[in-house]
């Protein structure tokens, strides 16, 4: 079906205490309303519209970068939910299909609630709310239901004691055809407990235009709004719970789920193990059977098959690995494209280079990359070697099986299969460190005695 989003973020997030917009804050490194983005994204909506107005460059900014083709509008003043959908009225002007409300502070609708809520539009309901049994109803609007029909929303502020009794409350997210739903909520006012438009008051305009209202629902967990800090670390919580038992589903070991760390969009193959403390950030792509080490921290790159990474290591944006590549303890890579087989074990920096397949950096090479103006790209040829404690100063090209000096700071390239070295010749003086020894013994024996 022809589907279109609304997502409503226009609102301040007060509690957040904040100058940042609520919706952008971050879980698992993407701001709540990408999260409401990501949400409807199983239903391929046609259209998406974000409704802004708090910090509404910002947020215009963030979403676009989600997702260019999604559309922004404004609503200046917060005059109530059914305001805020109206000012999607003019983008979605002979739109024909339905549409889905989600709020951007609301994170984590499922794509299976969201299918049954398609469903019982299918099954002939003009306007489905989905609603959720809360633990504690408190300031949530009260679904009342007759029969099989969802009769109308009452919100708590407007709620006679009885109604304020009902459990069933209303998640926030309704679906109706669009121009169903835009003729509705041009007859909503706004004569209540708080002088605002409902978008709650759909559902009794339209029995009373003899349509069918239902409501379909789903767990508690899923309406979990974020409103306050505290809620967005248990919005984390919960995130990264499900992350890491899905990544555990899918075919990865994780030795210590409740350490590891996941970003939103975080791929993980099959028969990957994930050591203890290993944090993912965004844009990470983990191929099959990779060892991810304890305490390493991933971000913007690519671990190709069977490749060992940790312990101890970083892997920043624009990291290439190729298939059984070998990333050892306390090494830095960055914009770096590292072809299959090669190793680089210990207490290195890669940055901005390319390394050929089976080459072996030694421990401590540092690619110097930066020259405190300019970036500047190192290459590294196939099956070369680079001695322990290298500087390679960029721009600059390793030959294939080219050798590098432990030792030596390389500024010049290096031909094909040559050796390269610039560390002083080495120098032995035969019984000089005896008899030096000897010399300073007697001048701390006289120094002890006077
Ligand atoms: C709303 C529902 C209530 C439901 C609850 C679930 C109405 C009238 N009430 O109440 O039945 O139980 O959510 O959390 O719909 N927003 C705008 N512009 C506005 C007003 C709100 O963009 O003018 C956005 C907010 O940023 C938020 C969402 O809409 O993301 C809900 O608004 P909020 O003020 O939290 O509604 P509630 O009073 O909690
Ligand atoms: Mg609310």
């Amino acid at each position: 079906m022809t589907l279109a989003l609304i997502i409503l973020a226009a609102g301040k997030g007060t509690r957040m205490r904040s100058d940042l917009p609520k919706v952008l804050h971050p879980i698992a490194g993407a701001p709540l309303v990408v999260h409401a983005m990501e949400a409807g994204k199983p239903l391929s909506p046609e259209r998406c519209v974000v409704v802004a107005g708090h910090g509404a460059d910002l947020v215009r900014k963030r979403v676009l970068a989600h997702d260019p083709a999604a559309e922004i509008v404004l609503q200046t003043e917060q005059l109530g939910t059914a305001h805020a959908v109206d000012q999607a009225r003019a983008a979605l002007e002979g739109f024909e299909g339905d549409a889905i409300v989600l709020y951007g502070d609301t994170p984590f609708v499922s794509a299976e609630t969201l299918a049954d809520i398609q469903a019982a539009r299918a099954g002939g309901a003009d306007v489905v709310v989905l609603g959720f049994e809360a633990a504690t109803p408190g300031k949530y609007g009260r679904l009342v239901v007759e029969g099989d029909r969802l009769a109308r929303i009452v919100e708590a502020k407007d709620a006679t004691l009885k109604e304020l009794e009902i459990t069933l409350c209303n998640s926030g997210v309704v679906c109706a055809d669009s121009a169903t739903l835009f003729d509705l909520i041009a007859k909503v006012g706004n004569d209540n407990a708080s002088g605002e438009y409902y978008l709650t008051d759909i559902v009794d305009i339209a029995n009373a235009d003899g349509k069918r209202c239902v409501a379909v629902t789903c767990d508690e967990a899923e309406t979990l709004g974020v409103n306050s800090r505290v809620d967005l670390a248990a919005a984390e919580a919960v995130f990264q719970a499900r992350r890491r038992r899905q990544a555990m589903e899918e075919g990865a070991t994780l030795v210590a789920p409740e350490t590891v760390q996941f970003a939103y969009d975080t791929k993980l193959g099959r028969d990957v193990l994930v050591e203890p403390n290993v944090v993912f950030g965004p844009g990470v792509v983990v191929e099959d059977g990779v060892e991810l080490r304890a305490f390493s921290h991933l971000e913007g790159c690519h671990v190709g098959q069977g490749s060992i990474v940790g312990p101890y290591a970083r892997l920043r944006p624009g990291s290439e690995l190729a298939e059984g590549v070998k990333i050892g303890n306390f090494v830095e890579t960055k914009k770096a494209r590292i072809a299959a087989g090669a190793k680089v074990n210990h207490l290195s920096y890669i940055g901005d280079a390319t390394v050929g397949a089976e080459a072996n950096i030694g421990a401590g090479t540092i690619t110097c990359n930066y020259d405190g103006v300019l970036k500047h790209r190192t290459e590294i040829g196939e099956k070369a070697f680079i001695g322990s404690n290298s500087a390679l100063v960029a721009p600059v090209r390793i030959g294939a099986e080219a050798l590098v000096g432990a030792g030596s700071v390389i500024s010049d390239d290096v031909p094909d299969g040559a050796l390269g070295v610039t560390r002083a010749k080495q120098e032995n003086k035969p019984g000089l460190a005896r008899r030096l020894r000897a010399r300073l013994l007697e001048i701390k024996a006289r120094k002890q005695a006077g």
